[in-house]
């Protein structure tokens, strides 16, 4: 059912100073910040030959990640997301299986504007897990 590694997030405290270690030191190509209120986020992408490296930083209050930048103050690895082709058929069949899903359950505009769902970690392996709806 999943498909190909969409990106791996790391959450950070300043997400300028991590995009210049990635763009300078690590010689990477680095896209413009993008705000995502509605996620409480801001985002970076890092892309890789293979897949892409997301960078998150807290936006408002609310963040969903404030608490893990509490308990990893160096910032940390968050979540990983993989592909779908049918991000609904996916949910329906995790529920059915007993997997959680994060939310309302309802499919959600991630980053890329294609539809986006998160699993609880305790289901998968202790790792927040993402899928994203990529059109075949
Ligand atoms: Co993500």
């Amino acid at each position: 059912m999943i498909g190909r590694l969409n990106h791996v997030a790391i959450a950070v405290k300043d997400i300028a100073s991590a995009s210049a270690l990635y763009s300078d030191t690590l010689g990477a190509k680095v896209s413009p910040v993008q705000d995502l209120p509605e996620h409480g986020v801001r985002v970076v992408f890092v892309e890789l030959p293979n897949t892409k490296i997301e960078f998150l930083e807290p936006l408002g209050a609310a963040s969903p990640i404030a608490k893990f930048l509490e308990k990893n103050p160096d910032g940390g690895m968050h979540h990983i997301c993989y592909e779908v082709s049918d991000i609904r058929a996916a949910r329906d069949r995790l529920v059915a299986a007993g997997a959680r899903v994060l939310g309302d359950g309802e499919p959600k505009i991630g980053a890329h504007g294609n539809p986006v769902l998160f699993l609880h970690p305790k289901d998968f392996l202790g790792t927040l897990t993402e899928l994203e709806e990529v059109p075949a």
